[in-house]
């Protein structure tokens, strides 16, 4: 028998954490050897607030990449973490650089090192008043986590509880670019599809592959737990068909969150799938379970780039319908790090 492959151009990485340090430089390469591009995530400690952090951020980055400025095909590009105190000057700042596309909004307390994040969305409007003047994206993790009488929002309920603060940011910033990052919900997946152009989400592929069973399988699965953590399976139907609908608001963000391994497998457990090591795999295996490896393309290569405005990826990368199992661990920093799928198949690999 032949064996199946497809050839993308070159996909883009639209939501990344890459860590800092030793820690960038152990799983840098997994990202780096097949996508062109990463939007790197800010929530280092500190977070990456200000243009200069983030572009000392990204010089570390292509210094562990041992090479030019632009990384060979690889480009890094950044995002400034949104904090109560940003200012107008800030967003001026990082929308002069063409090294940094969004600013991202973390509330308060909702995911891992989102302790600066913003405490009070309301007080933002100047800055996304000059966010869309001067052109830099708004980048969301979009979970609401405290209701107005101060209760706390049960955790499978909070990105669709978010959706009234994204509707009232859109109405009062219509002309602001909006990447929700990591959607999880249909309510949230029919929001955006109603929202219009200006806003665009982004699907990791272990919310295209796992509902929140996965969570509990034969005993409690801490490296299956992210944030926002997996829904319940009619969610994860909606996310594959607007995945899979060529509407172009839907693109590849894998969230792939490295953490040690015995920072998730405690008594209290970090946040974070990590998926860079099969991530184009992973997302063709969920695209072929509905026969739609021909809208994969442009979901992780020709989407993102346009919403960004940015020239799509040169070259191609192929994938070949054959099966690997996946090491139990990899490096990262002084530790090791579980991957997703440790120990188990992914059916699909990258053409050396
Ligand atoms: O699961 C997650 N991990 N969700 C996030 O939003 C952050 C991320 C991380 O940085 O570990
Ligand atoms: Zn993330």
């Amino acid at each position: 028998m032949t064996q199946r492959t497809i050839t993308l151009r070159r996909p883009d990485d639209w939501h990344l954490h890459l860590r800092d340090g030793e820690e960038m430089r152990s799983v840098l390469r997994h990202t780096a050897q097949v996508f062109g591009r990463a939007l790197i995530m800010p929530n280092l400690k500190p977070p990456v607030r200000q243009t200069c952090d983030a572009l000392n951020y990204r010089r570390r980055i292509c210094q562990a990449l041992d090479s030019s400025p632009e990384c060979g095909h690889f480009n890094p590009l950044m995002t400034i973490y949104l904090t109560d105190d940003t200012s107008i000057t800030d967003i001026v700042i990082a929308a002069a650089s063409e090294r940094i596309l969004a600013a991202k909004l973390y509330p308060a307390n909702a995911t891992t090192n989102s302790a600066a994040g913003v405490t009070d969305i309301g007080k933002l409007d100047p800055v996304f008043e000059a966010m869309t003047k001067n052109g830099l994206a708004l980048s969301i993790h979009g979970e609401t986590l405290i209701n107005a009488r101060g209760k706390e929002i049960d955790i499978f309920d909070r990105e669709s509880r978010f959706i009234e603060t994204l509707d009232l940011i859109i109405r009062k910033h219509p002309g602001l670019r909006i990447a929700v990052e990591h959607v999880t919900t249909r309510k949230m997946v029919e929001f955006v599809q109603a929202a219009g152009p200006n806003v665009a989400a982004t699907i990791t592929a272990h919310h295209l592959l796992y509902n929140r069973n996965a969570l509990f399988t034969g005993g409690i699965r801490p490296h299956h737990y992210c944030l926002p953590v997996l829904k319940r399976e009619e969610d994860r139907q909606a996310l594959l068909a607007a995945a899979t609908s060529g509407n172009p608001q839907f693109f590849l963000g894998t969230d792939s969150a490295p953490h040690a391994r015995g920072t998730k497998e405690t008594a209290c457990g970090c946040a974070g799938c990590y998926t860079a090591h099969a991530a184009l795999p992973l997302y063709a295996e969920a695209f072929d379970t509905v026969g739609a490896l021909n809208r994969l393309e442009d979901f992780a290569s020709h989407f993102g780039a346009d919403f960004y405005q940015l020239p799509r990826n040169t070259g191609t990368v192929t994938l070949i319908q054959k099966s690997w199992t996946v090491p139990l661990t990899y490096p990262f920093g002084n530790n090791v790090l579980v991957p997703l799928r440790a120990g188990e198949e992914v059916l699909w690999q990258v053409a050396d």
